[in-house]
């Protein structure tokens, strides 16, 4: 078999959600390591509240926790999605994985559900929680360790602030999840999704594959940081390979141990309410403190 790299581009990429290639393999590689979200809204769904009900789903990705979430509620019978008062908000700065969640996320006819550019760090600019005291998220997540993309100076925190800006006093509830082998405890133990080499066959686009090479992470501090290339690979009926695109990603995350993310949690007014600890993810939940 010939690998030619005739027409490829190399693609220097900070994280790996920057084309619709790249969209389409986060599904892939994560379908491998992600079991079916086990969070459910409907435990915090009061029918008889005057206030709209508010999911919202912070670095949604291709939607599958959101879509998740929307599917959970539509099998109970107890929450009528067409008539209660309820949506649900799909964020990311990522065009193509929003592309993505519309794409292939089918959403029953008549629920509120809506795909929303912006940032993690700016939840009070999603035009839904502009109404001020009375529109409060209830549910949030920020699943699958998004928030170690905040890897700036301050991000963790003004985050948080965030958070506690938009979530419902009381009631409301924020699950944040870190990858147990980023998190500045991770134990040998610890899954790193980002350490398979891999091969992953295209749904999308006929004959391409997905080729993971030189994969390896290293602690720079409090960053920790993943280097992977990802090969776009077309493969022919003669049995070649032609390289598309190679995505040379280099991805920061940060790296906070339980207590300092705890620490951050107490200083911007919340505080966790319980921590689940899962097989390459934990989640803090998290409240208004008062
Ligand atoms: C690990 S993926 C998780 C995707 C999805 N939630 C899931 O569980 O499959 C992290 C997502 O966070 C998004 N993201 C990174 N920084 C962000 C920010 N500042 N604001 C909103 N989304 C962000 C990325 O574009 C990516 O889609």
């Amino acid at each position: 078999m010939s690998c030619t790299a005739t027409e490829t581009q190399i693609q220097e990429r900070e994280d790996f959600y920057d084309s619709p290639y790249l969209a389409e393999h986060y599904d892939l590689f994560s379908a491998r390591f992600w079991e079916p979200e086990r969070l459910d809204a409907r435990k915090a769904h009061d029918p008889t509240s005057t206030h709209p009900f508010i999911v919202l789903d912070v670095g949604t990705g291709s939607g599958r926790v959101l879509s998740g979430l929307v599917l959970g509620a539509c099998q109970d019978a107890q929450v009528d999605l067409a008539d209660d008062d309820i949506e649900f908000v799909g964020l990311d700065v990522s065009p193509h994985m929003l592309s993505r969640a519309a794409e292939t996320r089918p959403i029953p006819r008549g629920i509120c559900t809506s795909w929303v550019l912006g940032s993690a760090l700016d939840l009070r600019a999603i035009p839904l929680l502009k109404g001020g005291d009375a529109v409060k998220v209830d549910f949030l997540v920020f699943a699958a360790g998004g928030i170690a993309h905040l890897v700036d100076a301050g991000q963790t925190e003004a985050f948080l602030r965030e958070v506690a800006a938009v979530l419902q006093p009381g009631s409301g509830r924020a699950f944040v999840s870190f990858m147990n082998a980023v998190m500045d405890s991770a134990d040998e133990e610890s899954i790193d999704p980002v350490k398979e080499q891999q091969e992953l066959p295209s749904g999308k686009f006929p004959g391409i594959v997905y080729r993971t090479i030189n994969a390896s992470s290293e602690i720079v501090g409090k960053t920790h940081i993943d280097r992977r290339d990802i090969l776009v690979i077309k493969k022919e009926t003669d049995g070649s390979e032609r390289v598309l695109e190679r995505n040379t990603i280099s991805t920061r995350l940060a790296s906070w141990s339980p207590e300092e993310f705890a620490g951050m949690v107490q200083a911007t007014g919340l505080e966790i309410v319980d921590t689940i600890k899962e097989r390459v993810e934990t989640y803090y939940a998290l409240k208004l403190r008062g």
